[in-house]
């Protein structure tokens, strides 16, 4: 599969098979990830990996509750609350795999940047590897949680950017429409 094939043909993948995605091809897209520009060529990535669907669905049963305590009246996050109440959803949507980019302190001046281009990277290898890959941003704020991060045995001082589940796709999934692009300036 060529690059520009792989950009129109990624699709964020919420429905995977049970089959396990072994640690040699996540150390693949690990390494794919940090073939990613960075500012000042900072490099500052560090990644995290919780591999088993079992143990992801037990960190998404976590995170809904953590996340519906937080949930102010009139926050942004107040439109999720229905899907975090259902005991039927999963954040991690089955998947048997989760990478998590998480960005060194103070070692980049562009730590969003940076860990969503190797994000990005990570999509785009699975996808050229038959995987499927879906950014879970609801997650996020579960990740970087002290106690969560005391338990995955990450530093405080490191940030949780880009989690991504990989899996293998269960079904085909439908392209997303795009918007036009919209053309500011072109002189
Ligand atoms: C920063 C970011 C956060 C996202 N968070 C979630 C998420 O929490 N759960 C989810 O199912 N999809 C999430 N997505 C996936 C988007 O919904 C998806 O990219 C969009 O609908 C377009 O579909 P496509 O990726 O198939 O082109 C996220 C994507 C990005 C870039």
């Amino acid at each position: 599969m060529n690059v520009l094939d792989a950009i129109k043909t990624r699709r964020s993948v919420r429905s995977y098979t049970s089959e396990a995605v072994e640690r040699p091809v996540l150390e693949q897209l690990i390494h794919a990830a940090i073939q990613a520009p960075s500012s000042s060529n900072a490099q500052a990535w560090a990644f995290g990996v919780i591999q088993g669907a079992a143990a992801l669905r037990g960190y998404s049963d976590r995170a809904k509750v953590f996340l519906l305590s937080r949930i102010t009246p009139g926050s942004p996050m107040e439109k999720y609350r229905a899907r975090l109440s259902d005991p039927n959803v999963n954040i991690f949507h089955g998947a048997p795999a989760l990478l998590v980019v998480y960005v060194q302190p103070g070692a980049t001046s562009r730590p969003l940047e940076d860990c969503a281009l190797a994000a990005q990277n990570i999509m785009l290898a699975a996808h050229e590897m038959g995987l499927g890959t879906c950014y879970i941003g609801m997650s996020q704020l579960f990740l970087n949680d002290a106690e969560t991060k005391r338990e995955l045995g990450v530093g405080e001082e490191y940030q949780a950017v880009s989690p991504i589940i990989v899996g293998h796709p269960k079904e085909g999934t439908p392209p997303v429409p795009r918007k036009e692009p919209v053309l500011l300036f072109w002189k």
